[in-house]
């Protein structure tokens, strides 16, 4: 029997609810402890997710972040706060010893990521960049497909990610201060996507519409990716958009249906336009892929899950710097120079 892996997690908002939900459904997997700014939400929340664990003996509602990384019993911290701490409260949980599963984007900015990555390498504890997207059974059907050659040689991936977000500029996607923007929340995944299926990028070319609070309300990006092939995305909070991928080639495309990022199927058109559809495997709200295989990794003992290795989220920290520096988005982490680019531009 495989050894339970006991999740602590840091923050109680949306993405906190959605993980914990996650973790009911994760084989091997317990929710032991949440740690909040707040007594009142971490005792609201260890209540809510109280139960539906093997072997449950409650979780413990931490009354700091501090508390919660120190706990014997916490064998990995999720941290799901608002970017513009991520670094910080990963640093927190790697200097008390803990393994790190990180939420996107994975820090404000490259020099923020490095000091992260170098920290868990030093101790020598595990760290991934929570992106969910790249442990979807959908994705390695679309990867299997492209090995198989069934579309040929591959030349261009298409992405969008868009929905009509919150007008209010209390919200965190509204509030610069807090790393809003279209860019930092959802450009990401296709940005992240499209580097998993065409690897390294080359260069990259951005637009974007900013909004009244200085954030980004939707980037356009064009990158090109060694070895010639380019990808084309965008993402809005604005615009409800398709959010599909195509993976294209000679002999044909392959297409994740919405969303994208939590496909539950994939299609597959041949050169003749014939197309068949695939139904592939989806555990729970979907975070559970990811969560299995951050605990498969622990029980490994690797630093790193080949499928998210710092490298690649060091590299998609580089592009998305570049990608700000080009429209102008600038956020405090950044410091008086503003992202720092370190991808080729044409
Ligand atoms: N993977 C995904 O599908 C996905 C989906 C949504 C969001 N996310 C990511 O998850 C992160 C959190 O997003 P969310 O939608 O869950 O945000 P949220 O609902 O606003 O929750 C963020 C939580 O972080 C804590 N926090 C710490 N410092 C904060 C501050 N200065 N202001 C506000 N909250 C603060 C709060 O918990 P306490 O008060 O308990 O400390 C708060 O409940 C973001 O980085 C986002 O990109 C990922």
């Amino acid at each position: 029997m495989a050894r339970t892996i006991r999740w602590g997690i840091l923050g109680t908002g949306g993405i906190a609810r959605a993980f914990a939900q996650a973790l009911r459904d994760t084989p091997d997997a317990r929710l032991v402890a949440v740690g909040s700014r707040t007594f009142a939400s971490a005792h609201a929340f260890a209540d809510e997710f109280a139960g539906g664990f093997a072997g449950d003996s409650g979780i413990a509602a931490c009354q700091s972040y501090e508390a919660l990384v120190t706990m014997p019993e916490v064998d990995i911290v999720y941290v799901a706060t608002p970017h513009t701490v991520h670094a910080q409260n990963a640093l927190l949980a790697l200097e008390a010893g803990k393994p790190v599963l990180c939420e996107k984007p994975f820090a404000m900015n490259l020099r923020e990521a490095e000091a992260v990555v170098a920290l868990a390498r030093s101790r020598g504890l595990f760290l991934m960049e929570a992106m969910w997207t790249r442990f979807m059974p959908a994705l390695a059907e679309v990867r299997r497909i492209v090995d198989a050659g069934e579309i040929g040689e591959v030349a261009l991936v298409q992405a969008d990610f868009g929905f009509a977000a919150t007008r209010d500029p209390a919200h965190r996607v509204n509030r610069r201060e807090l790393g809003g923007g279209a860019l930092l929340d959802l450009g990401i995944y296709p940005l992240s996507i499209a580097m998993a299926l065409l690897g390294p990028v080359e260069s990259v070319r951005a637009q974007a519409s900013m909004g009244p609070t200085g954030v980004d309300l939707g980037t356009g990006f064009t990158m090109l990716h060694r070895g010639g092939t380019m990808s084309v995305s965008n993402c809005s909070l604005r615009a409800r958009t398709p959010c599909e991928l195509s993976i294209s080639g000679e002999l044909g495309s392959i297409r994740m249906e919405s969303m994208f990022h939590m496909a539950r199927a994939i299609s597959v058109t041949a050169a003749d336009g014939s197309t068949r559809r695939v139904a592939t495997p989806f555990l729970g709200n979907g975070y559970v892929h990811e969560a299995m295989a951050a605990g498969d990794a622990l029980r490994a003992g690797l630093p790193e899950h080949s499928l998210m290795t710092h490298a690649e989220t060091l590299a998609g920290m580089g592009v998305l710097d570049e990608i700000r520096a080009q429209i102008g988005l600038r956020y405090d982490a950044d410091g008086a120079a503003g992202p720092v680019s370190r991808v080729r531009c044409r």
